[in-house]
């Protein structure tokens, strides 16, 4: 599938999501990376919630994903792919519209992600994967 160009900056840490722990530990590397580029508790919480969502769904959705997460240290700006090879997603206006979920959940993830990051995007191609890309500035 067509793929967003590198992430900006320089590797920090990278996970593969198979289980919930996985998803705790890539949380709580983006937590760590915007600690290193001196965030304010406020924007890592933000930051941080809205990855919870989208790692989650790769995990839920996609069957298990990729995460890479890099520092830009010029913009203070933490960067985040979420990579998978599911199903991917059909309607995407749908599936980023409030209370919308295709399974059992409140349907509020892609959506509230998209408001809480300074940067979001979604590439998805029916039966070949997702990825999405988050940024938080510290
Ligand atoms: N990685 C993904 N792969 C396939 N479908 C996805 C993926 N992420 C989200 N979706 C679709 O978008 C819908 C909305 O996602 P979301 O807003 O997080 O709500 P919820 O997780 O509560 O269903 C999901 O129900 C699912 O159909
Ligand atoms: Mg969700």
């Amino acid at each position: 599938m067509r793929r967003l160009p590198p992430l900006p900056g320089t590797l920090f840490e990278s996970y593969e999501i198979r289980t919930e722990q996985d998803i705790f530990r890539a949380r709580q590397s983006v937590g760590r990376a915007m600690d290193a580029l001196g965030a304010k508790v406020i924007r890592k919480t933000r930051l941080v919630t809205a990855v919870s969502e989208i790692f989650r769904n790769g995990l839920i959705y996609g069957g298990g994903a990729l995460v890479l997460i890099h520092c830009h240290n010029a913009t203070r700006t933490v960067w985040i792919d979420c990579c998978d090879d599911g199903p991917g997603i059909e309607d995407m206006a749908l599936a980023l519209s409030d209370g919308y979920t295709s399974g059992s959940g409140l349907g509020r993830g892609l959506g509230g992600a998209k408001r809480l990051a300074d940067a979001f995007e979604v590439l998805s191609e029916p039966g070949i994967g997702t990825q999405v890309r988050l940024a938080g500035r510290a």
